[in-house]
């Protein structure tokens, strides 16, 4: 039984006391906590395949900064080395693909990913179910298909994703081909960690907003909605797109129940287009930066907005690695100090 289901009950639209809160990217980057013990550890990649220590970094967040939901500490960049293209991750850099798809051939050679090959991260779930033992919901992640596609044809991160974006434009069957086997990759990873204990799912589609309108819906939410169809009588489903305010309108013909705001996009405007979806979000990562009364006051404007509907508190893309959690601390405070006179519907 879980002693805090906030976030859930947020999520499925339902009346909660106050707006709960999480940070995306809260496990690991900011926490001194997160970089001792990934100190003593040969990088990234033992952290994420070790369970026991993944659901230690996991919890985290939930002890020092008493956040809503707990998220599981893994990375997006484990499904395209489940379906063969390991990734290393650079110190200081971030993620690097030596080998990257080219060919028909290379995606050919790819397999489906099943949830067996990606068992640590499934053991991390169960592990961190059990030490939580109810405080908070777990949520669990998969990238959506276009941003692991990005990483999977560009070998890294990239300014303009202009090698992902031209296969859309020259060899588009192609394109569909290895998006296909990223879907099913991914449905069976995160219907996994629904089984493990995941108790709510979340989309990254961090490279949304590189795509024109036309190419996203046939690229990206496409696909998405293929995945947030077979997970939505599992758990609610949340989908994040940076960056694609031009696609707002249409998230509201996906099965999910919440999306994620940008600090880009308009509160005003995304209650107007989605008026049955719960909404995430959305502050701008810098203005944890700011003086503690300016976070406090932009906080409570910010909840204000949302007034009247389903609301899950966050900001609008991960916090940023130098963010001070004594800040993190005083954005969450001000979310839970909030009145919130009216009720969502
Ligand atoms: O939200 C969480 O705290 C859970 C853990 C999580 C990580 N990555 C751990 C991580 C999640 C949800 C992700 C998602 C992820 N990974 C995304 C989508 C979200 C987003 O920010 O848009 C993307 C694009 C990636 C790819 C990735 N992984 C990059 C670009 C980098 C390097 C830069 C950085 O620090 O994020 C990573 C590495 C990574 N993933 C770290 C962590 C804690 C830092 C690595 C370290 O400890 O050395």
């Amino acid at each position: 039984m879980l002693k805090n289901d906030l976030i859930l009950r947020a999520a499925k639209g339902e009346a909660v006391e106050r707006t709960p809160v999480w940070l995306m990217r809260q496990a690991g980057r900011i926490l001194p906590e997160y970089r001792a013990l990934r100190a003593t550890l040969s990088g990234f990649k033992e952290l994420v395949e070790t369970p026991e220590l993944a659901a230690e970094v996991t919890i985290q967040p939930v002890d020092y900064l008493d956040v809503d939901a707990a998220i599981i500490f893994s990375d997006i960049l484990v499904i395209p080395e489940a379906m063969g293209l390991t990734y290393e991750m650079v110190e200081k850099k971030g993620p690097w693909f030596p080998e990257t798809i080219k060919s028909k051939n290379d995606i050919e050679k790819l397999k489906i990913a099943e949830p067996s090959d990606l068992q640590y991260t499934l053991d991390a779930i169960k592990i961190t179910k059990q030490r939580l033992n109810g405080r908070v919901p777990i949520i669990g992640f998969a990238g959506a298909p276009w941003t692991i596609f990005s990483y999977m044809i560009e070998g890294s991160g990239s300014k303009t994703f202009s090698k992902a974006r031209k296969m859309l434009y020259t060899e588009p069957a192609m394109a569909e081909m290895l998006l296909e086997k990223i879907t099913l990759s991914t449905i069976s990873y995160l219907k996994g960690q629904v089984e493990a204990g995941a108790d709510m799912v979340q989309i990254f589609d961090s490279w949304a907003g590189v795509l024109p309108a036309d190419h996203y819906s046939a690229f990206s939410m496409k696909y998405i909605a293929r995945i947030v169809d077979e997970l939505k009588e599992l758990v609610p489903v949340t989908v994040f797109a940076k960056g694609a305010f031009f696609a707002l309108k249409d998230m509201r013909e996906l099965n999910c129940r919440t999306v994620g705001l940008d600090w880009n996009m308009d509160i005003t405007e995304a209650k107007k287009v989605l008026p049955n979806k719960t909404l995430q979000g959305n502050l701008d990562p810098c203005l944890l930066y700011a003086d503690d009364e300016i976070i406090k006051n932009q906080t409570h404007k910010m909840l204000s907005q949302f007034e009247g509907h389903s609301h899950i508190a966050n900001l609008g893309h991960g916090v940023y690695p130098d963010t001070d959690p004594e800040k993190v601390k005083v954005f969450i405070e001000s979310v839970k100090a909030f009145k919130n006179s009216n009720p969502t519907h």
